[in-house]
């Protein structure tokens, strides 16, 4: 069985830390959190970000949306999805196609179901000298045209319902940052994995920084008696 048909027709880069590209077996391009060009991870080929269908944000945290105004000038995404805080400090900015929502919603985009679901966290933006408060930090589930589902945590600590993520959305595939420190680190990961329901988790948020210790190695040691599958990237490479 080849991991084409393992992931139902879904390429997914990882641009480094917490940035990800899905192409859907659509052919639509959705980016979750812009963190490209300050990104030190992010392989200078990747930089120039082209024809998004949707950009989702996550949190206002620099590593997380630093880029979100020279990716939306690159990429020229059809709809820009965030928590309303955020939605509406990108159209100040001029941003257009913004499309705020909140914790628990479910909005089509582009033929697909995004829901933003919470996170353990907090969320800023940094605005010149000002820094200014972004709404509640959010994670998704995105479900493609066949039903295939991803679910991208954002930067959390572990909380018990992500039961209820795995419950209701049933995510086939999972996003997790790993690093510690900001976020959970590898012990709590394997332990998120388990609750969502999720054999194959792609980790994220480890490495860009000597504070973010944990490792995918970390991850399966931890992640072994439930059988979970750890498949870690490198920078720039593609699961398809
Ligand atoms: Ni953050
Ligand atoms: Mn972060």
């Amino acid at each position: 069985m080849s991991t084409a048909v393992l992931n139902n027709g879904l390429k997914a880069t990882w641009y480094g830390h917490a940035t990800v590209l899905l192409e859907t077996p659509g052919g639509k391009r959705v980016m979750i959190d812009p963190f490209v060009q300050s990104n030190p991870a992010c392989p200078k080929a990747l930089h120039d970000v082209a024809n998004l269908d949707l950009l989702l944000i996550t949190h206002g945290h620099g590593d997380h949306m630093g880029d979100a105004l020279s990716v939306i000038q690159l990429g020229q995404p059809k709809n820009v999805i965030a928590i309303h805080e955020i939605a509406v400090w990108l159209s100040g900015k001029g941003v257009q196609n913004v499309s705020g929502m909140n914790h628990g919603g479910t909005q089509e985009a582009e033929g697909l179901k995004v829901t933003m679901t919470p996170a353990i966290h907090s969320s800023s933006m940094q605005d010149g000298d000002d820094l200014v408060p972004g709404g509640t930090p959010a994670g998704y589930v995105i479900a493609l045209e066949n039903g295939y589902r991803v679910y991208h945590a954002g930067d959390t600590a572990l909380f018990g319902d992500m039961a209820l993520i795995g419950e209701l959305w049933k995510p086939d595939l999972a996003f997790l940052p790993i690093g510690d420190h900001y976020t959970m680190g590898p012990a709590a990961a394997a332990r998120a994995a388990r609750l969502l329901g999720v054999k194959r988790v792609v980790p994220i948020h480890y490495g860009t920084f000597p504070v973010l210790t944990g490792t995918p190695d970390q991850l399966r040691e931890a992640g072994k008696a439930d059988g979970l599958e750890v498949i870690a990237l490198r920078p720039g490479e593609t699961l398809s």
